[in-house]
């Protein structure tokens, strides 16, 4: 693992974080119907944590001497409450995925600290894929 492609690498993690932190602010506004204020609620609540993702991620490629990315990864369209659980769904699906291959990047480039910062952000997007499965697994069709 060669620095440059762990830069491109935590890059493209940065830009899905970037896109994580619009999803839940704009999905958060776009809930309808009874339960809004706890899905309003249950998806601002991601959003301290994915930008604590994105802000450690953007200081580390600096400080490996990248340039970090301005442009989110796009955000899935969604347009009911249960589109937007199954996207939020597919995505932290996908971040815990991905952290887990990058902090095995991390450890092969020979970075320690970093692998050990990246599981804590599986055991996060972990959390947030399982609450967000516990929702949608008896949300009515
Ligand atoms: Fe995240
Ligand atoms: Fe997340």
């Amino acid at each position: 693992m060669d620095k440059k492609t762990l830069i491109d690498h935590l890059n493209e993690d940065l830009a899905a974080e970037l896109s994580a932190v619009i999803q839940y602010t704009t999905y958060a506004a776009k809930v309808t119907g009874p339960y809004r204020p706890q899905l309003e609620q249950f998806f601002l609540a991601e959003v301290p944590d994915e930008q604590m993702h994105a802000q450690f991620l953007a200081n580390k490629i600096v400080a490996l001497g990248g340039e970090p990315t301005t442009t989110p990864t796009p955000v899935a369209a969604a347009k009911t409450n249960r589109d937007m659980l199954q996207a939020v769904l597919e995505a932290e699906t996908r971040a815990a995925a991905g952290y887990i291959v990058r902090a095995n990047e991390a450890d092969a480039f020979g970075d320690i600290g970093l692998k050990v910062q990246l599981e804590d952000m599986v055991r996060d997007e972990t959390g947030h894929r399982e609450e967000t499965e516990r929702i949608l697994r008896d949300w009515p069709l």
